[in-house]
């Protein structure tokens, strides 16, 4: 039976020879990050491999860059175990705490987008930081089985026995046709987390926040908790959506640029029909962005999210206003990180989420 040992034998698997290595660690109550069902197309489980030989697929090529492979990095669906083998993962992928909770309220923001308020049960609060996200566990229904999705926190870090989630549905997924259509308020919800370092840098620069759809989940998380600690921090949120009826928060948002002093709202629509009583922002976001911002950025920190291409865009927006890397952080709804040259440099489209 070959073992998995994982971070220099922190933790070691037995395993059934053949088994898939993301399998091997969900089995065992270690979730590493997936969202295309283990087809090696989200990129997202990645692991390093320090001990044994494994090849690369395409899948794995296409997924991983040459610095990453040249690192050890595989994707840990694409991966069986054959022999033993050593992997190294993120700490907090071992002591992420198991939480349940109680579906209180299920709102609709748009017609995709639904608003999730779960109240915590066992243990009975949660402590996070403001832009981190959980894993939620999906029950099994029709022919699919229980899988586990990242989602990002949008609530107050003061609220911790509550947490709130804004999801979008996909609609050829699983988890997310498991809340729209089967999840009822009331139903046991099981997660666990907190994870991620896309979370508040404490720092006093100000900020710019970029988010398109349901990517606007930790920035409100950010937000929220910046009202509740009374923080005062400059920051603008662009906001970006196709047209007024994929706006939401919006007097919410309004309201908070009362309440926390130096705080500004943008949203801009891309597709709103130019006759319409819209007398907001019009335009891409990446066009809005470099509208309202100065030639000279490099006082601000960004925190972006929201879909790659998107999100790519603007960093692209950014770097040219001469923001310093190391104040760039963006959630790719991936784990938050710096963006590669040859991320940046392969996606240089415009694309609205
Ligand atoms: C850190 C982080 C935070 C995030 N936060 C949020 C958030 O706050 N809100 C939000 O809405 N989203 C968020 N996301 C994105 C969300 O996790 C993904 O959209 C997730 O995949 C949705 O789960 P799903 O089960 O519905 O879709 P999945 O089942 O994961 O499907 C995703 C895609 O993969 C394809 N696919 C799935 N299974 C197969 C298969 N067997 N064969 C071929 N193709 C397949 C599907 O066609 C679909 O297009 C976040 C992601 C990350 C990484
Ligand atoms: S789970 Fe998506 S690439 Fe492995």
């Amino acid at each position: 039976m070959p073992k998995i040992e994982i971070n220099s034998g922190v933790k070691v698997l037995d395993v059934s020879k053949g088994t898939v290595l993301i399998d091997a660690l969900n089995d065992a109550g270690i979730f590493v990050p997936s969202a295309c069902g283990s087809t090696g197309k989200c990129g997202l489980c990645k692991v390093k491999i320090v001990k044994g030989n494994y090849r690369f697929d395409s899948a794995t090529i296409e997924k991983i860059t040459v610095e990453q492979r040249n690192a050890g990095m595989h994707l840990s669906c694409q991966v069986k175990v054959n022999e033993d083998i050593g992997i190294e993962i993120h700490p907090e992928y071992l002591s992420a705490q198991q939480f349940k909770s109680r579906l209180r309220k299920k709102r609709f923001l748009t017609n995709d987008i639904v608003e999730l308020t779960l109240e915590m049960v066992s243990p009975s609060s949660i402590s996070f930081k403001p832009g981190q996200y959980i894993l939620l566990k999906s029950k099994p229904y029709d022919n699919n089985k229980m899988v586990m999705r990242p989602f990002s926190i949008a609530s107050s870090t003061a609220l911790n026995s509550v947490i709130q989630l804004n999801i979008r549905l996909n609609p050829s997924g699983i988890c997310t046709p498991w809340i729209f259509n089967h999840l009822q308020e009331g139903q046991e919800v099981e997660f666990n987390g907190p994870r991620g370092a896309f979370f508040i840098r404490n720092t006093l620069y100000p900020m710019v926040f970029i988010a398109g759809g349901s990517g606007i989940a930790p920035v409100r998380s950010i937000l929220h908790t910046m009202r509740d600690y009374n923080i005062d921090r400059e920051g603008i949120l662009f906001f970006g959506a196709l047209t007024q009826k994929d706006l939401f928060y919006v007097e919410e948002m309004m309201e908070l640029e009362g309440r926390l002093k130096g705080f500004k709202y943008i949203p801009a629509l891309s597709n709103e029909l130019t006759e319409s009583d819209w007398s907001g922002e019009r335009g891409l976001i990446t066009e809005v962005v470099d509208r309202y911002l100065g030639d000279n950025i490099s006082q601000y920190e960004a925190y972006l999210c929201g879909k790659p291409a998107m999100i790519n865009a603007c960093i692209s927006v950014l770097e040219k206003k001469k923001i310093f890397k190391e104040n760039l952080l963006f959630d790719l709804f991936n784990e938050a990180r710096q963006p590669t040259k040859t991320e940046i440099s392969e996606n240089k489209t415009s694309v609205q989420t």
